[in-house]
């Protein structure tokens, strides 16, 4: 199955309608996939999960539409084989956490409030055959969520990091981080993970390309003692941060 297009990392759409055959109905006479379409956003992100990378996904059909090349990248940019690690927020896709078990051969505790996203995130660890350790948040982040003396070598999340509800494609946990810059989830993240990082550990964030929310977790993070690292990366047309913070 090819994984390059153009030189990078992706998947034509004529092999992804091989896949998921009733992708070929939302294709235009040029062959132009509706990216516009959810059902077809979902259906392509399928297909390039496992095509590129051997995982079985089910999306939830009112939840962020996870694409798995941008969360690769991510975790290219700050994750060692074999580490222990814990995600906050996996979402209904679990991408990120099966990711890092399955191609990194991390050991993965990972997060969830939503309760129908939890299910979701069970299923597709079941559906995989992996063993991430998936845990129910009540509300908090990490502590009273993760068991006190639980040690990580990284704790990364794609976080929440609107400042106020936005309209229509995010459900408000998925959206909102609240502040003044959507900064206070990932701030609050940063502030409990330094009682649950190893010594050399890190926190990794999975940020949009917005100066004044990157500025005002930076600073957080500095304050708190961390070194702070930002890597941009583009992916398709957007531009995107990891945000890695070394204890
Ligand atoms: C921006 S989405 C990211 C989802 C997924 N990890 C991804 O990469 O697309 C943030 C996720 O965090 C969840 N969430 C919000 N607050 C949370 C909390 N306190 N603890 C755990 N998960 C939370 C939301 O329900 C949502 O699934």
């Amino acid at each position: 199955m090819p994984a390059w297009k153009d030189g990078k990392l992706g998947l034509p759409i004529g092999e992804a309608v091989k896949i998921f055959p009733e992708l070929g109905k939302y294709l235009d006479e040029r062959g132009k996939l509706d990216f516009s379409n959810r059902e077809a956003r979902i259906l392509y992100n399928r297909a390039v999960a496992r095509a590129l990378f051997g995982l079985d996904i089910e999306y939830n059909p009112r939840g962020l539409v996870t694409p798995p090349i941008s969360r690769y990248i991510f975790l290219k940019t700050f994750l060692r084989e074999g580490e222990k690690v814990l995600e906050i927020g996996t979402g209904h896709t679990a991408m990120m956490a099966l990711m890092a078990e399955k191609l990194f051969s991390c050991r993965v505790t990972a997060t969830e409030l939503d309760n129908e996203f939890f299910e979701y995130a069970k299923a597709n660890i079941k559906r995989n055959n992996a063993k991430v350790n998936l845990v129910k948040s009540n509300g908090g982040i990490i502590k009273n969520v993760v068991s006190e003396g639980e040690r990580f070598d990284v704790i990364f999340s794609a976080p929440p990091y609107y400042e106020r509800p936005t309209k229509g494609v995010l459900t408000e946990r998925e959206g909102v981080g609240g502040g003044k810059y959507g900064e206070s989830f990932s701030n609050r993240l940063l502030t409990e993970a330094l009682d649950y990082l190893k010594s050399g550990g890190r926190v990794a964030l999975f940020l949009p390309d917005k100066e004044a929310l990157l500025q005002a977790i930076s600073k957080h993070a500095e304050k708190l003692g961390y070194s702070v690292k930002d890597i941009k990366f583009r992916v398709g047309t957007r531009w995107r941060h990891s945000l890695i913070a070394l204890k």
